[in-house]
């Protein structure tokens, strides 16, 4: 079913609250150290204020746990939205209650006024009916534009579209839904799927799915050495999931099954520790030495896997090859992402720590799209509707 878009729905004058995900990277200093996620809104925001709306912006930060934690206040979000739209946005002192309902009376069209971090109430992961109730309170029109926390059940993402009058989707999540249905709805033939990282077992659900959705599937990365040791393959003292071994195995049947080749690393850069200045080494894949770590894939593996990419026509990556923060485990993740980046092909890539990978090869701009979301691209590769598309389904039809 469609959702409703932002541009298909009357702003003029009203109270829209706008959910998106400032949840960015802070540095030591407590400074914004990547505003990927702010920029990617701008268009929402600005497209609301051309309309004459009165924005009011929802967000979390971190993961406060119900708490007032000043580090993770808004703040630094409001001061570096400011400065992107080139005008004032005031920051509330908390995002219900009387005094913000307040500060949301006295705005006039044009005005932008961002919330302070949902989180601070446990209610939001609660995803509590009445906090939703007050949120929902704030506004005439709900627009979802925080794509990358769409898989959580929390009161701003799903609760809050039962109380408000109309809801609708924003431009980026819009364009988010569009480049996944591009990759597995109706993809270009073949399509690769390349997953890597650690969190084996948030990942396992993708990769059996992928199985049934790509023609090729690559693992690297953390999560390649619970199929290898599922092979029976003596892995050292490589991260393995122990408790997902067995459906690994069966993960690596059905793909002998339904012929869809699934490729693993053939070589691997170990260490005794994950440390930069670790002493390294390069080993066949089978020849781990005992109370030794794989920290990255080797040369051998980034020219197999580059040649399976060879003539792909749609690529979907999530993850790294390797510990690609640290120089000497860098290798496999730079080497593959400008292959990905030389392709023809429609080329997808999610997940935080590619994005900051990419960029740093200085070849984004070869990258078809890049996705906001880590935790929801992810829940989308295992084949799942996100709760913020259930949720704006269900108001859609009126039954929120
Ligand atoms: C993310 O960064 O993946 C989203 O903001 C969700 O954050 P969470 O994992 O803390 O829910």
């Amino acid at each position: 079913m469609k959702i409703r878009s932002i541009d298909e729905v009357d702003l003029k004058g009203k109270q829209v609250l706008i959910r998106v995900d400032f949840n960015v990277p802070l540095d030591e200093q407590g400074n914004i150290a990547d505003d990927t996620r702010i920029r990617s809104v701008l268009s929402t925001l600005n497209h609301a204020l051309d309309e004459g709306a009165k924005v009011i912006i929802a967000s979390h930060l971190g993961r406060p746990k119900g708490q007032r934690v000043e580090k993770y206040s808004l703040a630094p979000c409001a001061r570096r939205l400011s400065r992107l739209l080139s005008k004032e946005v005031r920051l509330a002192p908390d995002c219900v209650g009387p005094e913000v309902e307040e500060m949301v009376q006295k705005m006039k069209p044009g005005d932008v006024l961002l919330l302070e971090n949902l989180r601070f109430h446990k209610a939001e992961t609660d995803n509590d009916a009445e906090f939703a109730r007050a949120l929902a309170r704030l506004a005439d029109v709900y627009i979802n534009d925080g794509f990358a926390v769409a898989h959580r059940v929390n009161a701003s993402v799903v609760a809050v579209t039962s109380f408000v009058k109309e809801c609708c989707a924003g431009f980026l999540m819009k364009k988010e839904l569009q480049a996944f249905s591009q990759v597995l709805e109706n993809p270009g033939r073949p399509l690769v799927a390349i997953l890597g990282g650690g969190k084996v077992a948030d990942k396992v659900g993708a990769v059996s799915h992928l199985v049934d959705k790509a023609d090729k599937v690559i693992l690297g990365g953390a999560i390649a050495y619970t199929f290898l040791r599922a092979q029976g393959i003596d892995t050292g003292t490589s991260l393995v999931e122990g408790g997902l071994i067995p459906q690994a195995q069966q993960i690596l049947q059905k793909a002998r099954e339904k012929r869809v080749k699934l490729y693993l690393p053939v070589d691997c850069v170990v260490a005794q520790e994950k440390s930069p200045k670790a002493q390294t080494l390069l080993r066949p894949i089978q020849e781990i030495p005992d109370g030794w770590m794989a920290l990255d894939i080797g040369p051998a593996s980034v020219t197999l896997f580059s040649e399976v990419l060879e003539n792909a026509r749609t690529i979907v990556w999530n993850g790294p090859m390797g510990v690609y923060e640290m120089d000497p485990f860098s290798r496999g993740t730079f080497g593959l992402l400008r292959k990905v980046a030389s392709s023809y092909a429609f080329t997808v890539l999610g997940g935080g720590d590619l994005d900051v990978a990419v960029h740093r090869t200085g070849e984004a701009y070869n990258i078809s799209y890049i996705s906001t979301g880590g935790g929801a691209f992810v829940a989308l590769l295992e084949g799942n509707t996100l709760p913020a598309i259930k949720a704006l389904m269900a108001c859609e039809k009126g039954e929120a």
